[in-house]
This record gives structure tokens, C-alpha cells and sequence, in this order.
């Protein structure tokens, strides 16, 4: 089955975008990693980046379908700034309900300006990781398959 790695706008930029906040390490590292990672759990790791949203909202579409025939574990999303502005991505993934979508930001957004702290994507997540840099999309990979797939429940 595959995994779906999904970067929204900006993170492209991963690497040398305020590496303050999100690190020294590009996006190709973090692809790579995740790619290694599933890989070695069983998983094929797709992964794409789009600063557009509805290049994002086509993605979650084909994933869906690809879920319903069986094909797919589930989606690790960053949306970046989308977080914060986009009901579109959240009726998407309503959309393409029960496909898992776990939602991933590098940075503690809690931490950061009030503007980040709403998000419309987490009530239509399976599960969030916050804050733990560019090894959340390992966690949430990990989550994903502990949730979905060892859990019983
Ligand atoms: C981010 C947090 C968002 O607020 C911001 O707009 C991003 C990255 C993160 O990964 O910490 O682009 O999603």
C-alpha cells in the first residue's frame, strides 16, 4: 500500500525559509527520509509539494479514490499556511472520509502568532503532530500505522 507525503505552499522552501522556525533541512531530505522510512515499514511513500491549493485538493481526490480500491494507508499532510485559511482542504478531506489524513506542522504553531493557532484541517484529521520539526512527518507516519494498523480497534 502507499503512503501519501503532501506539502502545501511555501515548503518547497524548506531549508533555507526562516530556519529558525523550520530548520536547515531541504524538502528533498525530508522526502527522502519519508520514503526510506515507509519503505522499511512496508509502505511505498509518494510525495508532493504544491504551492497551489487546488493542486493540494486534486491530490487528496485521486488518493481518495486510490484509498477506496484498496491501494492506500493514508495521507501525512503539512498545508502550511493553508492550516489557517482553507475550508476547501477541509471539505476535501471530509471528502475522501474514512481515508486518514494526519495533519503535520514542523513548528509549535501554539507557540507562534494567534494567527496560527486556528486550523481549519484539524477537526477533519485522523491525527495532529505539532512542534517536533521535520521528524513529525516521521511520527505522523508511525501514528498512522498505529492507529490504522496495529491498533484492534
Ligand atoms: C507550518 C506552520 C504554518 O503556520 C506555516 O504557515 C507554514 C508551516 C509548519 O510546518 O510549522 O507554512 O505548517
Amino acid at each position: 500500500k502507499k503512503i501519501l507525503i503532501l506539502n502545501g505552499p511555501n515548503l518547497n522552501l524548506l531549508g533555507t525559509r526562516e530556519p529558525a522556525q523550520y530548520g536547515h533541512t531541504t524538502l528533498a531530505d525530508v522526502e527522502a527520509f519519508c520514503k526510506a522510512h515507509g519503505e522499511k515499514l512496508g509502505y511505498a511513500v509518494e510525495c508532493f509539494q504544491s504551492n497551489w491549493e487546488g493542486a493540494l485538493l486534486d491530490k487528496i481526490h485521486e488518493y481518495g479514490q486510490l484509498f477506496k480500491a484498496g491501494e492506500v494507508l493514508g495521507v501525512v499532510i503539512n498545508p502550511g499556511a493553508l492550516t489557517h485559511t482553507s475550508i476547501a482542504l477541509h471539505d476535501a478531506i471530509k471528502g475522501v472520509d474514512p481515508m486518514p489524513v494526519i495533519e503535520c506542522h514542523i513548528s509549535n504553531v501554539h507557540a507562534r502568532e494567534a494567527f496560527r493557532h486556528h486550523s481549519w484541517v484539524s477537526p477533519a484529521a485522523a491525527g495532529i503532530v505539532i512542534g517536533f520539526g521535520v521528524d513529525g512527518y516521521l511520527v505522523a507516519i508511525d501514528g498512522l500505522l498505529r492507529k490504522f494498523v496495529h491498533s484492534a480497534a
